[in-house]
């Protein structure tokens, strides 16, 4: 297979941690006999100092033209100062407007070697293994208005829920093709006691639910779905859910399972290339010293793999190599445990590297 692959490696451990991933694609190209051409572009305060935009033209073209995107991360403090409209973050929002990127999967899976990192007992998250969809380009953080005005003579305020049908259901249907292919269990989360939209989001989720007969539908309030992820996160697969309720909920679950430097996400479009970038930041308080994980950002090229190239088998040869990788006790220092030894970024990639192409 050939395919060209955009790297975006941005600011701080992003260009450390894109060249991990880079470095995995290599090897899962030459196990597999793929062609993986990889074309680099800027974003963010890299991009500031050097064009004085946060997302250039010339990125947006080279996103466009490619197969699939890989981002590392964006921002840093030299950048803090700056006025909005020139800040690295800008340039992450923008791309995925110009790129169409309406829905956000984020995965949260048991790791044993860093269960001791959860803030839950290892027999609440042993063997959790679930799927957060999130609507990304609607619902209450696009809806018009949103301002302030004046009611009976009184400052007053507004946002607005808002949703075409088409958008509800492409994201629903989206989160059943996922579920196919995984456990087969979709909880649709909405608000339907209050909100009529949830409601239309409910019929939405009972009608394209017939199109999938193999996969379970089940309802959940959103109040209760934020106490069940904590309660008892292995009753889930993939949950879907409106845009804000989907900010929450993925933020919360990005916890369950243990650390920021594991966890991968894939950002969907409709009509282009994905975008795959792990959940962290350019963390610039390890920036440069070689103390950044990089199996978030190794994992959100395995995404990639699977969900824009439909490479299984090269997608698990990448996850079974991180966790052979992490069983055999190698480990970076944000995840190893008290007085355990630890590797550096550079050694943790040439491990997962090795470990590819050693089970060949
Ligand atoms: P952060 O995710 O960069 O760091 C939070 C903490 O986790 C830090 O102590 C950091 O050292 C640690 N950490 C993060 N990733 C790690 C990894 N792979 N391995 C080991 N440790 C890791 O979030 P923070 O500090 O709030 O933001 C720093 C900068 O990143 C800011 O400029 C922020 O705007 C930007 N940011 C960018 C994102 C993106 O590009 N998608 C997402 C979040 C923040
Ligand atoms: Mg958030």
């Amino acid at each position: 297979m050939k395919k060209t692959i955009a790297v975006l490696p941005g600011d701080g451990i992003g260009k450390e941690v894109a060249r991990g991933a880079v470095s995995v694609l290599q090897a899962i190209g030459e196990r597999y006999g793929h062609q993986f051409t990889f074309t680099y572009g800027s974003i963010g305060g890299g991009a500031i100092d050097a064009l004085g935009t946060p997302l250039p033209e010339e990125t947006i073209e080279l996103c466009q033209q490619s197969d699939a995107v890989l981002l590392g991360a964006v921002g840093g403090p030299k950048w803090e100062t700056l006025p909005g409209h020139l800040r690295p973050e800008k340039g992450l929002l923008r791309i995925r407007k110009e790129l169409n990127l309406y829905a956000n999967l984020r995965p949260v899976s048991y790791f044993a070697a860093t269960a001791a990192n959860s803030p839950l007992r290892p027999e609440i998250i042993e063997g959790a293994d679930l799927l957060v969809v999130r609507e990304l380009t609607g619902g209450l953080y696009f809806g018009k208005p949103s301002e302030r005005t004046k009611t009976d003579g009184e400052d007053s305020v507004v946002d607005t829920l808002f949703y075409k049908k088409s958008e509800i259901e492409r994201i629903i249907r989206l989160a059943f093709e996922l579920a196919e292919k995984r456990s087969k269990k979709v909880t649709s989360v909405d608000k339907a006691n209050v909100l009529e939209s949830s409601r239309v989001w409910r019929e939405t989720a009972e009608a394209v639910a017939k199109d999938f007969p193999e996969v379970k539908l089940e309802h959940m309030l959103v109040d209760n779905a934020a106490m069940q992820l904590i309660k008892n996160p292995k009753q889930f697969d993939v949950l879907v859910t409106e845009n804000m309720f989907g900010d929450i909920l993925s933020d919360e679950a990005s916890v369950l399972t243990g650390s920021l430097g594991m966890l991968p996400s894939a950002s969907i479009s409709e009509d282009g290339p994905n975008l795959y970038e792990p959940i962290h930041g350019s963390a610039p308080d390890i920036e440069g010293k070689n103390l950044a994980n990089p199996v978030a950002m190794i994992l959100s090229a395995a995404m990639m793999l699977r969900t824009s190239f439909g490479l299984e088998e090269e997608a698990e040869a990448v996850e079974n190599a991180v966790k052979q990788v992490l069983e055999s006790g190698v480990k970076t220092s944000d995840i190893a445990g008290e007085g355990q030894s630890t590797i550096g970024t550079e050694e943790m990639i040439e491990e997962i590297k090795a470990t590819i192409l050693d089970n060949q």
